[in-house]
């Protein structure tokens, strides 16, 4: 008996120290006079953990950590240190409250590609002042003008969808390339579309390539359609100058600044713009097609609500900003598809300079990633989170646990037109056609978006 008792002492004793293990090591750090690292591991000498980490879904990797140190946890990924922030009010923190000591941080090459001058890559006074004329040229005010153009880009490109099998990420790619220059160049954009295509299209082949610049590369290759692109620019820039004329959209918002960008500044703002408006809303788009193929009461509700807006209209009547704010319905899958494909799993920031977080230290140089997916992933902010569900969204959801376009200083400033944009082409998408998908259906690819398989290959019909 005695010593079952003794058993039973030892093993509450054993789960009481796992339990404050963390804490006892911040204590004796503390006593040092110095703050401990994260709890976690860092695998291997340079490679660190980053095969764990890209050889399955991202999510086993970051909730595996995430139960075994607690939702701040030490890695080593792609020959950098990191810390990983699974927490909605640590996330606050690296985004917004002490956004200052946490710098944007990408990949040289990518730098190289988009353009050092392009909006991601700054902080202080210079990423002020893009994001004011960014931020202008997409409020809702600014693009509530364009929803008739974005309609027919959008009725568009369903039409050369019908009848045919495609793969709705590629197809998607190109309606929301259209819809970006639409919105950068306004009118312009259709004399234009095609050169800046081709170019674009280059470019992005390289964006994951190994940056050597030698002739034959994919490097090279595309280093030199950047050239072309920003040649093409400055020609629209220099014609527009003559003109003398205000422009409402992107490139008249950086044209207009009193201060004035430099053509090289206004280039690189412009393609960093199509990157960053272009994959992200068209994977979005091709998840709705999923979800909305997989739930068929869903789709039903949908289609109600977008074929009473129809009934409102005359033949051929445009839509407006004020019908896409009578789609409650659908904006209700948008929201809870962003949440569960939670298509950017996180994303990177730099510490400036040692800083002391959550009581442990996080060395300057050391990257540090809020992991929006864990956060949407988390039964603690959303029950049932494997679930599409879209009525979840009637309540508005916990404070910072729904980010899918960040937040702080970095936050999408693209969102009015991104949710506008997938809107449009979801009210001419269920009024019009029904959908098949075809081949198998639960995989995912992460590239770097997350992504069902094959980009979802569909067959679209015409409903009459
Ligand atoms: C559904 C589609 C989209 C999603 C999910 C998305 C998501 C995001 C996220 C999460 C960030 C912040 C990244 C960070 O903090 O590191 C961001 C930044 C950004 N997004 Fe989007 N985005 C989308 C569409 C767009 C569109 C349509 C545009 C432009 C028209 C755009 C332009 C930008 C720009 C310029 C930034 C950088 C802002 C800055 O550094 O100050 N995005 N986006």
């Amino acid at each position: 008996m005695e010593f079952l008792s003794m058993l039973f002492l030892f093993f509450v004793s054993l789960f009481i120290l796992v339990l404050i293990r963390p804490a006892i090591r911040k204590f004796v750090a503390f006593g040092r006079g110095k703050l401990p690292l994260p709890p976690g591991t860092l695998g291997w000498p340079y490679i660190g953990e980053t095969f764990q980490l890209y050889s399955q879904n991202p999510n086993v990797f970051f909730a595996s950590k995430v139960k075994k140190f607690g939702s701040i946890f030490k890695t080593h990924i792609l020959g950098c240190p990191c810390v990983m922030i699974a927490s909605p009010e640590a996330a606050k923190l690296v985004l917004v409250t002490k956004a200052h000591l946490f710098k944007p941080t990408f990949p040289a090459s990518k730098e190289r590609m988009l353009g050092k001058q392009a909006i991601f890559f700054h902080q202080g006074d210079y990423h002020s002042k893009l994001r004011k004329l960014v931020l202008r040229a997409f409020t809702p005010e600014a693009i509530k003008h364009i929803v008739s153009d974005i309609e027919s880009v959008a009725v568009e490109s369903l039409e050369s969808w019908e009848g045919r099998m495609i793969n709705s990420f590629q197809e998607m790619k190109t309606y929301t390339f259209n819809v970006a220059l639409l919105s950068i160049l306004g009118k312009d954009e259709i004399h234009y579309r095609e050169d800046l295509k081709r170019c674009y299209y280059i470019l992005e082949k390289g964006y994951n390539s190994m940056p050597i610049n030698l002739p034959g590369t994919l490097f090279h290759k595309s280093m030199k359609a950047r050239k072309e692109l920003a040649q093409i620019l400055a020609k629209i820039i220099s014609v527009r100058r003559e003109m003398k004329h205000n422009y409402n959209d992107l490139l008249g918002s950086f044209m207009g600044d009193k201060e004035g960008l430099t053509d090289e500044q206004i280039a690189d703002n412009v393609i960093g713009v199509i990157f960053a408006a272009r994959d992200t809303t068209a994977s979005v788009l091709t998840w709705i097609l999923k979800y909305l193929g997989e739930n068929p009461s869903v789709l039903q509700a949908v289609t109600e609500e977008q074929e009473a807006i129809l009934k409102t209209k005359q033949d051929y009547e445009a839509l407006t900003w004020a019908d896409t704010k009578k789609m409650p319905m659908t904006t209700k899958v948008i929201q809870e598809t962003l949440r569960v494909a939670s298509i950017l799993s996180f994303t990177f920031r730099e510490a400036v300079e040692d800083v002391e977080f959550e009581g442990y230290l996080i060395p300057k140089g050391w990257k540090v990633m809020p992991l929006f997916r864990n956060i949407h992933h988390s039964p603690d902010n959303f029950p049932d989170p494997e679930k599409f569900n879209p009525s979840r969204f009637e309540a508005n959801p916990k404070p910072n646990t729904f980010m899918p376009f960040g937040n702080g200083t970095h936050s999408c400033p693209g969102n009015e037109l991104a949710k506008l944009e997938m809107l449009v082409l979801i009210h001419h998408l269920t009024t019009k056609y029904r959908w098949s998908m075809m081949g198998p259906q639960n995989g995912i690819q992460y590239g770097p978006f997350a992504l069902p398989q094959n980009g979802l290959p569909i067959r679209l019909f015409r409903k009459y």
